[in-house]
């Protein structure tokens, strides 16, 4: 058998994954999040969420990745097989490539949206829009979704398939040569702009002093952290929190595990993980609670950000801080560095969701990396296609739904009573503690064991009694989209049906054998 490639350098390790997670979900999806559900009240649940299932799932998944990788599996069938050896935990780990190819399909086209939005920043294409309308228009009109300032999705698609070859491309240059590559370059220069935005956001005292006072970033921080302990028993939040951490730590998708796979046996996991968990959460609280909130207090005020939040991650984003650029002396170059941060943060995001579907196709079927890459780059491609043209049909929004939120849910759900129950939690708590550089507290052995999957089965509980049928039925829903949200669930379908079928195929072919 051919060896199985590696990390190069541990510091790459630690920037790829810490690239994985940190995302379009820090800077664009945090904010509206908190803003959403109470500003300070959000903070609460989930810092409570990130100690009780983010740490330790973190630490499961990389542990469940590098056994995999020992028996050369990147993806979560092959792992899943390998721990539990039930002929069953192949199709249960289908939902690993699934839902990260899923969010793939729609996140790419939003990490275009961003590199467009650098371009037209720098080049100054929408200065002169100055209001909400007219900004708002400027995106609907390059997303295609009515006319305006732009008349067609041309540039749009354009910029697309430049996301995809840039993805792609890095994908063919494989672990080391690639993904590493552009965690080492992508890592730091994101933090710098990062830090550049956050300083720039923070000295900006009040903006108009005269009119409106209280309009100033400091009341703008200290929505965000005065907490609100009323709040608290809202559910509804503890699931936003719970949400949030799953999405932004990458957590429930078979993508760390997939990375994880690339290990030596002996290699550390414990503080790789927490470094990982500790950097994207640095960048998350740190750096993307300091920018698009604040900076939208000072300038519109709270109530109006409020309005702003609810309008979604794209209006934040999008229209309201292109908005500001044009009041900022070197608008344009502030606007270039948000728009091209997100664009890195989401590369490094992006190449890691197709990693389970490469690395699956080239080791069950045994088909070169290249080709691998070319078929999932394909597939990609074609399907793309969906969620640009039933953008405005809510295409996008139900994918993110089932495959951006709730499978994550039930995928760490599986994961961690396979690992602590099916595996075993003294196995499982030596894994973790195998070539480990820290010591794991004990606290966290109960947690695993105990905690994690009772609070994830609480989710899942409450959402089962007040969000299920609604949202299965598309209660809801505008008339128009209905048809369109059953079509993505029915593309859902034939994907979730495809993968199974070639788990069933690559287990015939040739059934791995492990010994131990
Ligand atoms: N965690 C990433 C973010 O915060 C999103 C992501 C999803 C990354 C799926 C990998 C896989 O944006």
């Amino acid at each position: 058998m051919s060896e199985r490639e590696r990390w190069a350098t541990r510091i790459g390790l630690i920037l790829a994954a810490a690239g994985n997670a940190v995302g379009l979900g820090n800077f664009l999806r945090f904010p509206v999040q908190a803003a959403q559900n109470g500003g300070g009240a959000f903070m609460i649940p989930y810092f409570i969420a990130f100690l009780l299932l983010g740490i330790p799932l973190m630490w499961v998944e990389w542990a469940i990745g590098r056994y995999g990788g020992k028996y050369n599996h990147g993806h979560l069938p092959g792992m899943f097989d390998v721990i539990w050896r039930n002929p069953i935990a192949k199709y249960i780990g289908v939902l690993g490539i699934f839902v990260s190819f899923i969010i793939m399909v729609y996140y790419c086209y939003i990490e275009s949206w961003t590199l467009a939005f650098s371009i037209f920043s720098i080049t100054k294409t929408y200065f002169g829009l100055t209001d909400f309308d007219k900004m708002t228009n400027f995106l609907k009109s390059y997303q295609g979704v009515e006319k305006g300032f732009f008349n067609s999705i041309l540039p749009a698609y354009i910029f697309l398939l430049i996301t995809l070859a840039a993805n792609f491309y890095f994908l063919k240059r494989g672990i080391s040569k690639g993904i590493e590559l552009i965690a080492k370059v992508g890592m730091p220069l994101l933090i710098i702009l990062a830090i550049a935005l956050a300083i720039r956001v923070i000295t900006l005292g009040t903006p108009d002093p005269v009119n409106f006072p209280e309009r100033n970033v400091e009341n703008g921080f200290a929505f965000i952290w005065n907490p609100n302990f009323s709040a608290l028993a809202d559910a509804k939040i503890w699931l936003a929190a719970a949400g949030q951490i799953f999405f932004t730590l990458s957590v429930g998708m078979g993508t760390l595990e997939a990375y994880a796979s690339y290990l030596r046996e002996k290699d550390d996991i414990a503080l790789n993980g927490l470094s990982t968990a500790s950097t994207n959460e640095f960048v998350e609280v740190v750096l993307g609670g300091s920018i698009a909130i604040p900076v939208a207090v000072a300038f519109f005020g709270i109530p109006a950000t409020l309005e702003i939040a609810k309008g979604g991650a794209f209006n934040l984003g999008f229209v309201s801080m292109p908005l500001i650029f044009q009041k900022l002396p070197f608008g344009e170059f502030f606007g270039c560095i948000w728009f091209f941060l997100l664009f890195i943060a989401g590369i490094t995001s992006s190449v890691a969701m197709v990693q389970p579907l490469i690395a699956f196709l080239k080791e069950q079927f045994k088909i070169s990396h290249n080709k691998a890459t070319f078929i999932v780059f394909i597939g990609t491609f074609i399907s793309t296609h969906l969620v640009l043209f039933f953008l405005q049909y809510g295409f996008l929004d139900e994918l993110d739904y089932w495959a951006g939120t709730f499978f994550l849910v039930v995928i760490g759900f599986l994961e961690v009573v396979i690992f602590a129950w099916i595996w075993g939690m003294d196995k499982g708590w030596e894994e973790i503690n195998k070539g480990a550089d820290i010591k794991v507290p004990k606290f966290f052995y109960p947690v695993i064991k105990y905690i994690t999957p009772l609070y994830i089965l609480s989710i899942l509980l409450y959402w089962g009694i007040t969000d299920a049928i609604p949202t299965l039925l598309m209660k809801n829903i505008p008339p128009e989209q209905i048809p369109y949200r059953w079509g993505a669930r029915l593309f859902m379908l034939t994907v979730f049906a495809i993968l199974c079928f070639l788990v069933y195929k690559a287990w015939k072919l040739n059934k791995p054998r492990y010994e131990e």
